[in-house]
């Protein structure tokens, strides 16, 4: 009786260590996935970083920032535009300091040209004209042309000298011939409706 009475204790010990094993390898297998949870999390935030931080536009790709050069490459004040197809931009010299516009009407999205002999920018598509500084003159486009937000840098330190104001007004030149143009053809400045 005494015998029988001691056996069932270690039965019973038996199952409880058992148990608790089971309940260990609970636990432990819980942790681990959590663990693996929070690498995959760790990873997706790690690639979301490394797709959104990364420039999406090349430098002197269209939507990125284009590097004109220097104040001394810039044609003669007031003479026929720049054109710099590859980051749709005509380039325009003026009296009053330098311009990129955009090279795309703001009527129904054409290519309007240059032209020479009536110096002033036409579009094929239903004939609105644009003054050489971007100005709207006739035709059915709402308003003057689009301007892309223009620097420029001193070519030692990088400082801006002088940049777009929210109008897209032209740029007056420093007095350093070495400064440095840059165009970000990412961010555009809206034409003044005429309307
Ligand atoms: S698209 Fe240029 S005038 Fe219509």
């Amino acid at each position: 009786m005494v015998e029988a009475t001691a056996a069932k204790k270690d039965n019973k010990q038996e199952e409880a260590g058992e148990e608790e094993k089971t309940q260990l390898n609970r636990r432990e297998f819980l942790n681990l996935a959590w663990l693996a949870s929070l690498g995959v999390l760790v990873a997706n935030v790690g690639g979301a970083v490394v797709i959104f931080g990364y420039p999406r536009f090349k430098e002197g790709e269209f939507g990125g920032i284009f590097t004109f050069g220097s104040i001394a490459d810039l044609p003669e004040k007031a003479t026929s535009p720049e054109n710099f197809p590859k980051v749709k931009l005509w380039l325009v010299n003026t009296d009053e300091g330098v311009q990129a516009l955009y090279k795309v009407c703001p009527h129904l999205g054409c290519l309007y040209g240059w032209n020479d002999q009536e110096f002033k920018f036409i579009c094929p598509c239903h004939g609105s004209q644009y003054e050489y500084d971007g100005d709207y003159i006739s035709g059915p486009a709402p308003r003057s042309l689009d301007k892309f937000v223009l620097r420029i840098e001193d070519p030692d330190t990088g400082q801006v000298l002088a940049e777009s104001d929210d109008q897209g007004s032209p740029v007056p030149l420093p007095d350093n011939p070495n400064a440095v143009i840059r165009i970000d053809t990412g961010k555009r400045i809206q034409g003044k409706n005429h309307e």
